[in-house]
């Protein structure tokens, strides 16, 4: 039976992006027999300006009834100031707590082609894949209470509540297990322990689910400590597990290790494998409509939603194949762009890719 993709193109350089992505899935549609259905939706600002609210009801229902769901980006200066509650931001918190999608895969990998556009020197970032793990419904995102409160001196008062429960931090622990053992099988769990109660308990039972997991090398490190081995030397890590909040930071620094955060894919899985892919990366407003941006990120968040949600994992092995060889063309969009390269716009990438995906 044929399965349901919810495309939600979203904000900013999102509809350029995810097109590109559509004709990745339309191409193997029609070359390689992948059964799909897509279905299209409004999400963030772009649903906010026409139905008034980030994640419309239509919205929602329609991302239940998906077997995966590929979203471009959400948010931008235009809706900056409009109350917290329908910022386009939430329509994206919305869909991962709604859908229960837990487990928040952002893998780290240094296309050999790019090395030069990190930061870093190449012997540290070269061969670099790493895995982080992210908790993406619980911890200080979502805990009660939360909000601003004016206290009786009259000064205001700003809160919000660091809170898991023991299923919560099993459930992470044992993803980030199970993806350990397709690669090195080392765990690295991150945390605060030596100031935050709740993060303590998060190692308690790091170490407890762990001894189920006997062929895992299980290490803890502090948050801090982690993200200054991330940019010191990021090529001790295998797979890194860790909160809602600590993993959106360090997986801001671990994609900037790999040049361009233009490059890296993401899934957001469920406890069934149903799944939301999107790029790493934000909407970036100030490119947007400029037809320049990378749409390599959404294309292998294609490859990722063949693995994870599709079944697929001979697919998402030949879109990142076809990626791999218009790098090796030397192609490349303005943000990975480096002396001798071609530099093309998101549409000769994207077509590139097609191109490749079919030779
Ligand atoms: C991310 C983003 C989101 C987050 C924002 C847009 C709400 O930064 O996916 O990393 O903080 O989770
Ligand atoms: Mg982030």
């Amino acid at each position: 039976m044929s399965k349901k993709i919810l495309i939600l193109p979203g904000d900013g350089i999102g509809p350029e992006i995810v097109a590109e992505a559509v004709n990745v899935i339309n191409c193997l549609r029609e070359e390689s027999g992948l059964e799909v259905e897509l279905d299209e939706a409004l999400v963030g600002g772009a649903a906010y300006d026409a139905a008034g609210h980030p994640l419309p009801e239509a919205t929602l229902e329609l991302a239940r009834e998906a077997d995966a769901i590929l979203l471009g980006a959400v948010g931008g200066a235009k809706w900056e100031s409009l109350d917290i509650a329908v910022r386009p931001e939430k329509g994206l918190l919305g869909l991962r707590s709604e859908l229960n999608l837990f487990a928040n895969l952002r893998p780290a990998i240094l296309y050999p082609q790019l090395a030069d556009a990190s930061t870093l020197k190449p012997e540290v970032v070269s061969g670099l894949n790493l895995m982080i793990v992210r908790e993406l419904t619980g911890g200080i995102y979502f805990g009660q209470p939360r909000g601003i409160r004016k206290l009786e001196s009259g000064e205001k008062e700003g809160y919000n509540t660091l809170i898991y429960k023991e299923s919560e931090i099993d459930r992470i622990l044992r993803v980030a297990f199970d993806i350990a053992r397709k690669r090195e099988s080392r765990v690295c769990s991150v945390d605060k322990a030596n100031v935050l109660e709740c993060t303590e308990l998060w190692r308690e039972v790091a170490i407890r689910t762990g001894k189920e997991y006997p062929d895992i090398e299980l290490s803890h490190m502090y948050v801090d400590n982690a993200a200054m081995q991330l940019v010191k030397a990021p090529k001790q890590f295998d797979v890194m597990v860790t909160t809602n909040m600590f993993g959106d930071i360090l997986s801001d620094a671990a994609a900037m290790l790999t040049g361009s955060i233009g490059m890296l894919p993401s899934a957001s899985l469920d406890k069934h494998g149903k799944g939301m892919y999107e790029p790493i990366h934000g909407s970036a407003p100030d490119i947007a409509g400029q037809g320049v941006a990378n749409p390599l990120a959404t294309i292998l968040s294609v490859a990722m939603m063949l693995r994870y949600s599709l079944d697929e994992p001979a697919m998402a092995d030949r879109i990142e194949q076809a990626v791999d060889q218009v790098l090796d063309q030397g192609l490349r969009t303005a943000d990975i762009i480096s002396d001798g390269m071609q530099q093309v716009g998101t549409e000769a990438m994207g077509n590139a890719v097609v191109a490749a995906l079919k030779s």
